[in-house]
């Protein structure tokens, strides 16, 4: 029943719908999948992307380590068994999706020896089982700086973490993830490591689409690195609507045409178009900075509109979608980190807050350092920033993600 009301206070009325609804639609038009460019403010009373998805729990949790094993002949991708100390069935999640590992690892360099780091790992097993999986490649000093350290966390892990072990664990999150919709085939395409993800999504797959037509591209150096081979293959025998298509850059003398892999070379625009059947297909790509960058806009210029095409850099954002233009107001603009009393000028050399702070020698806490985790969320006390590629993790309500932020105006940060 509406009330009487007089004129003012329909006026009222009406003004508030009006800011209301507005509000609903930025809201809504920030959380949407396929933007490119998003904004924070400091000063707004909502936050600008609302949880789409409410995590399984908060804070760390601890899990234990129930069994490790290597996936490949070279022994470089190790796959680590998780779960839950207190019995309890593990919590569901979205084939794609990864966890966050926070370690605190000895450093002689930091204050008390220690320090805590976090980093990404997606779950490499399909859900509803027992226990979570992730699996982990080492990482070695890059061929061409040979000065530089190893990767921290990737080697504690092959190094240091043994069965029985307890690991602090974020929950699963992540937008990269299958759909839903069996109507349209999966096109899952793996670089290197970048196959845990499509393991995940090839067992959800099997067990809950089965009719639905997958192909998956792999690609890798060689036998050597070729992970999950065997299991692979039983999925191939076994499972008609699979089409698995791996490709060796550089094969070994050993390794053989058609029975270690299918192809020689690269998975790219000219493989895709030669081996897909005519029709419309989902993407889901994951793979090194050199495959997504070549092939994302790719697929973009053969056609395939971009809510067909989902990918994850694992790592610092390897794709890049065309950047929205900068404000030329912000060069100049001032950053006063609150915590550390400094002010500084942003000059426009740095990609993001994060650089911008860590080159000036300020520490914020990251992990994939591509808007995907949520560590680095830093309170906005004041002003603006902007998003040139929309992060992935739902921003809390007055913080930004300084990983993937720019300034727009001058910024307070709680930092
Ligand atoms: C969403 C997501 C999912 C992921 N899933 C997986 C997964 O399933 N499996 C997996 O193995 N990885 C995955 N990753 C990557 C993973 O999170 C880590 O980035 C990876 O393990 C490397 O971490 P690290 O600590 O071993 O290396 P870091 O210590 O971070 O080093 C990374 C690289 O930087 C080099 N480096 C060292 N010093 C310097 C320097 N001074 N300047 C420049 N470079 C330097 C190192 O040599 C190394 O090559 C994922 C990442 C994300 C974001
Ligand atoms: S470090 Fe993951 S969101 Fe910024």
């Amino acid at each position: 029943m509406i009330p009487d009301l007089d004129a003012p206070q329909l006026l009222g009325l009406i003004v508030a719908a009006l800011l209301l609804q507005a509000l609903a639609v930025a809201v809504l038009a920030i959380r949407g999948h396929g933007r490119s460019t998003a904004e924070s403010s400091g000063t707004a009373s909502e936050p600008p992307g609302a949880p789409r998805s409410s995590l399984a729990w908060s804070g760390t949790q601890a899990w234990r380590v129930r069994e490790r094993r290597f996936e490949d002949a070279a022994g470089t991708q190790c796959s680590f068994v998780l779960e839950p100390v207190d019995g309890t069935p593990p919590p569901p999640f979205r084939p794609g999706q990864f966890l966050t590992f926070v370690l605190d690892l000895a450093d002689p360099l930091a204050p008390g020896g220690r320090r805590q780091v976090t980093r990404c790992y997606s779950l490499s097993d399909g859900p509803g089982l027992p226990h979570y999986r992730v699996t982990i490649k080492r990482v070695g000093k890059p061929a061409d700086h040979p000065e530089w350290s190893a990767g921290l966390v990737s080697n504690h892990f092959h190094d240091h973490v043994q069965v029985g072990d307890l690991m602090q664990v974020r929950a699963p999150s992540g937008h990269f993830h299958l759909d839903e919709d069996p109507s349209v085939p999966a096109v899952l395409i793996a670089g290197g490591i970048g196959i845990t993800p499509m393991i995940s999504m090839l067992e959800e797959l099997i067990r809950h689409q089965p009719s639905r037509p997958v192909h998956l591209f792999y690609g890798v150096r060689s036998g050597h690195e070729h992970a999950f081979k065997a299991h692979l293959r039983t999925r191939q025998t076994n499972h008609p609507t699979l089409r698995l298509h791996v490709v060796y850059s550089r094969p070994a003398e050993s390794d053989q045409l058609g029975i270690d892999h299918h192809l020689v070379g690269h998975v790219d625009l000219a493989l895709l178009q030669k081996t897909l059947p005519h029709g419309r297909h989902r993407f889901f790509i994951c793979g090194p900075g050199t495959m997504m960058s070549t092939l994302v806009p790719a697929l973009k210029a053969w056609g395939v509109p971009d809510e067909d095409v989902l990918f994850e850099a694992f790592g610092p954002a390897s794709v890049q979608r065309p950047a929205a233009p900068v404000d030329a107001a912000a060069a100049g603009v001032k950053i006063r980190f609150q915590r550390s009393g400094r002010v500084l000028a942003w000059d426009g050399q740095d990609a993001s807050l994060l650089d911008f702070a860590e080159r000036h020698a300020l520490l914020i806490d990251a992990g994939c350092r591509s808007g995907g985790c949520g560590t680095c969320a830093t309170r906005l006390i004041e002003g603006r920033v902007s998003y040139p590629h929309a992060p992935d993790h739902d921003i809390p309500a007055g913080h930004c993600l300084p990983c993937v932020a720019r300034p727009l105006t001058d910024l307070v940060l709680e930092a």
